[in-house]
């Protein structure tokens, strides 16, 4: 095909993606209130992480209460890690869509309705955090602090950060498809909390991919491989705030969880939550089929292997 043509085929096919995000999320659009609080509140008789995210059911000395302690922690966690990404992923989008200001009005209304569901997002786990803290003892601590985390992401290149995008917004689906919906213990209130927030990421997903292909068009070779560089220090960046919040929980859960740890179980304590993170936030992403698909596509081979062996270390103490 002639690139003049090949080049308007492709915005025509784009601009019906961003319609059908479009359309879509009107349709499913929900409320705070009305649709997913509706005047509930949290069962602390039930468990609020799954076990097929959690890596719980690692610890075997732990009786079921303690349990269930333990996977409230790190679901009040999890609500507060999507706030904090949902941070720097408004502030891209939203300087990416100066691209469409004066090109694709579909594409544009779809970007500010991505950002306004980001901000609605981070009011909803606000919340949650809020009435979590109602029936937990105190001296919880969420450690990382979003606008920092923002400006550090945001000093990485716009390739990088969409890229990390995707991957978040990905994950965040598969871990509902595959661990949420069918657990049957959990909070019904919690559990609909990542129903609700999954059928707007299901969008999401989309628009990113679009933006980080329509990104990857912009840059030259040199600027795509140091891209991959800031890929690989993001998935460390990342890293970084699993393990800092993993230590933060497991301090927290070993001074209330009303009986003393030999220092073996609290040894297992901490790995388990660093593993738990690290598969939550980085290596269930990584291996989704759609990311791999798309990035395999972006990078040369060389590049590839630069960013798997970077997660090797990481996927294999997850996988011990
Ligand atoms: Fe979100
Ligand atoms: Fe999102």
């Amino acid at each position: 095909m002639h690139q003049a043509v090949e080049v308007t085929a492709t915005r025509t096919s784009n601009t019906k993606r961003y319609a059908k995000c479009i359309e879509v999320s009107k349709r499913i659009r929900w409320d705070i209130d009305k649709d997913v609080i509706r005047g509930r509140e949290f069962d602390f008789g039930k468990k609020f992480m799954p076990d097929g995210l959690s890596k719980i059911n690692e610890l075997t000395f732990l009786v079921p209460a303690e349990m269930r302690f333990l996977s409230q922690i790190q679901g009040r966690t999890y609500a507060n890690m999507f706030a904090l990404v949902e941070r720097f992923i408004s502030a891209k989008i939203l300087e990416v869509s100066k691209h469409h200001w004066f090109e694709d009005q579909v594409a544009l209304e779809s970007l500010v309705r991505l950002t306004d569901e980001e901000l609605k997002h981070q009011e909803l786990f606000r919340r949650l955090d809020k009435m979590a803290a109602e029936g937990m003892p105190a001296g919880y601590d969420f450690k990382p602090q979003p606008n920092e985390i923002a400006n550090a992401v945001l000093s990485k290149s716009t390739w990088a950060v969409l890229g990390l995008t995707l991957d978040i917004e990905l994950f965040s689906q598969a871990h509902y498809r595959s661990s949420i919906e069918p657990d049957a213990n959990l909070s019904d209130l919690w559990k609909d909390v990542f129903l609700y927030h999954w059928k707007e990421e299901s969008q999401h997903a989309i628009v990113d991919e679009l933006e980080w292909r329509l990104e990857d068009e912009r840059l030259t070779a040199a600027d795509r491989d140091q891209s991959v560089n800031d890929l690989i220090e993001l998935v460390g960046a990342v890293d970084g705030t699993s393990q800092l919040q993993a230590g933060a929980d497991a301090d927290y859960f070993i001074q209330n969880a009303g009986r003393k740890f030999s220092s073996t179980e609290e040894a297992a304590i901490r790995d388990t939550l660093v593993k738990a993170y690290r598969w939550q936030y980085i290596v269930s992403g990584a291996q989704e089929p759609r990311f791999v698909e798309v990035l395999k596509a972006l990078v040369n081979p060389q590049q590839l292997e630069r960013i798997g062996n970077a997660l090797a270390p990481i996927a294999a103490h997850v996988a011990q």
